[in-house]
């Protein structure tokens, strides 16, 4: 087993909690979330300091890949590989317009350690304000893209998809919490509760043995992190 320090940041328009400055309480059940997410994997995350930025500039437009982004990060971004940074935003425009987050991979790490962490709309967190997406998974989804893990729809129905063997390959990203969905005839039926598809909060309960194992490795090779 193994603890994962997690720092987060919050950015928001202004100083009220619907313009993005939202309570400690919700952090601390989103950290609850991720632990319990991740107990099968042996992965335990505590929760290292928040710090708190107004800036309606970085709340609205740091999108993937925007140099306003790097910026941010390069301002707010604490501890080193083995830590996890968290910011939340809430994506109003811009390249990240209606993105639920986006992550780096461990693999990222070595070639630009700055930009490593997870940035994830506020109104995701668990009580918050985003229909069908307020349970807190999409941050349990981004930290699996930080531990080293594809989206099960990744490559298709072809090829190594997303290098675990025992999540079914699947065409295309699930959405809603649709039963049996079954894309890609030479495989199970699709994978729509597993943390790593774009299914509803409610309907995502899992990782498998397999992604426990890849992300172990992982963590290992990238982070310096045994579990
Ligand atoms: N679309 C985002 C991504 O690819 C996150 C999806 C999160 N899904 C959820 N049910 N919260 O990284
Ligand atoms: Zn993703
Ligand atoms: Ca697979």
């Amino acid at each position: 087993a193994a603890t994962v320090s997690v720092y987060f940041h919050v950015i928001s328009k202004d100083s009220t909690a619907a313009g993005g400055n939202i309570p400690d309480s919700m952090i601390a059940d989103q950290i609850d979330v991720l632990n319990d997410d991740y107990a099968s994997a042996g992965l335990s995350f505590v929760l290292a300091g928040t710090d708190r930025t107004v800036n309606s500039q970085w709340f609205n437009q740091v999108g993937p890949d925007s140099s306003l982004q790097t910026t941010m990060k390069r301002q707010l971004r604490k501890g080193g590989k083995a830590d996890l940074n968290v910011y939340t935003v809430g994506f109003t425009s811009g390249s990240g317009e209606g993105l639920l987050g986006y992550s780096t991979f461990p693999s990222d790490y070595s070639g630009n350690p700055t930009d490593d962490g997870c940035v994830i709309l506020f109104s995701s967190l668990p009580g918050g304000s985003t229909n069908r997406f307020n349970e807190g998974k999409t941050l349990t989804h981004e930290a699996g893209h930080w531990v080293g893990l594809y989206h099960t729809f990744q490559g298709g129905c072809s090829g190594s998809g997303d290098s675990v063997s025992d999540t079914p390959a699947e065409s295309s990203p699930a959405s809603g919490c649709p039963t049996g969905r079954d894309t890609c005839s030479s495989s199970g039926v699709d994978p729509i509760h597993n943390y790593m598809d774009y299914s509803d909060d409610s309907c995502m309960t899992e990782f498998t043995p397999g992604q426990a194992t890849r992300m172990a490795g992982q963590l290992r090779t990238y982070r310096g992190i045994s579990i």
